[in-house]
């Protein structure tokens, strides 16, 4: 949270109940423009918990607006791997709020750092990738563009014993309005642009085409192992996501050439030579799964 947005004290209160409903009940973790606190339902005392949202929006009317819009209709999406949103509205004090299913685990960004993806029981990156562009697939059937789909933005949930679920979470929403800010901003809010897709740094209007990129970013990482276009500063980052071709993943060794290939396509620099949405780009990654060498192939689904 930037020093200039400060969460009011109500909100940043443990105890404080949010909407007349969500008592915060502890911090999970602070981010540029959000906060997300374990809660409590202060209405019945059934032991439910969700994971509470709070994103500082502003007093700008249509940014508001706009975040309640995108977030109404994201909460229709149902699908295994995508987080389910079950409440959502605009605070007075300009903070909009997300009531999520709690997810227990940790990220696939933090999984593939602490290389818990595959010293565990998680031996199939594949899979997770398959699910998540099953989730995407939906995203983009019900007309949602997810905007910021990177290993940071998948959690890997264990809430079920024995299973490991992805789940794609922080969808951009009301983002559009902060775009600009994160891109031309003092530095502080903008982090490492690694993830953005070239198009984000011109600022364009964004399509489906920004999603198969950041499908692309994630297959990538957990793949390789390694991250992408990380530079000392903005500038050079920046020049890295403009310029820089990464090697093939077939060169790590362990990724088939045809999937290698695919996400070199996700990756291209100039959307008119990616996949046009995650529905083109899933039929060819079904295509390179379903012939796949069997010694590749594993029956494991997280
Ligand atoms: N439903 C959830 N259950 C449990 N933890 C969650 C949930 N949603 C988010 N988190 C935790 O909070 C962190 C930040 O969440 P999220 O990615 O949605 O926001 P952000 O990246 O901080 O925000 P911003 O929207 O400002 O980019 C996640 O990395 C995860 O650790
Ligand atoms: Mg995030």
């Amino acid at each position: 949270m930037p020093a200039s947005t400060p969460l009011p004290p109500r909100i940043g209160t443990l105890g404080a109940v949010i909407h007349d409903r969500y008592r915060l009940e502890k911090p999970i973790a602070v981010g540029g423009m959000s906060v997300v606190y374990e809660a409590s339902d202060a209405q019945r005392d059934d032991g439910k918990r969700f994971a509470l949202k709070l994103t500082f929006l502003g007093e700008n009317p249509a940014a508001q607006s706009r975040f309640l819009r995108e977030a109404r209709l994201t909460t229709s999406l149902q699908h295994p791997n995508i987080v389910q949103i079950h409440d959502v509205g605009v605070l007075d004090d300009g903070h909009g709020f997300l009531a999520l299913e709690l997810l227990s685990g940790q990220t696939l960004h933090d999984a593939i750092r602490e290389a818990t993806l595959y010293g565990g029981e998680v031996k199939n990156a594949l899979c997770i990738l398959d699910r998540l562009l099953d989730a995407l697939l939906a995203c983009h059937l019900a007309g949602i563009i997810h905007r910021d789909f990177t290993p940071a933005n998948v959690f890997l949930d264990r809430s079920a014993p024995e299973t490991l679920r992805p789940v794609l979470i922080d969808f951009g929403l009301g983002k559009g309005v902060r775009d600009t800010e994160r891109l031309t901003g003092d530095g502080e809010l903008l982090g490492a642009p690694a993830y953005v897709a070239p198009e984000q740094i011109f600022q364009e209007e964004l399509d489906e085409r920004v999603d198969v990129y950041g499908f692309g970013i994630t297959a990538y990482e957990t793949l390789s192992r390694t991250r992408l276009f990380r530079g000392e500063t903005f500038e050079e980052t920046a020049e890295r996501v403009l310029n820089e071709t990464p090697p093939a993943l077939h060169e790590f060794g362990e990724t088939e050439p045809q999937i290698s290939r695919i996400v070199a396509r996700c990756l291209s620099k100039n959307r008119e030579h990616r996949y046009r949405t995650a529905e083109s780009l899933l039929e060819a990654w079904r295509e390179a799964r379903s012939t796949e060498k069997p010694a590749s192939r594993r029956t494991t689904r997280p």
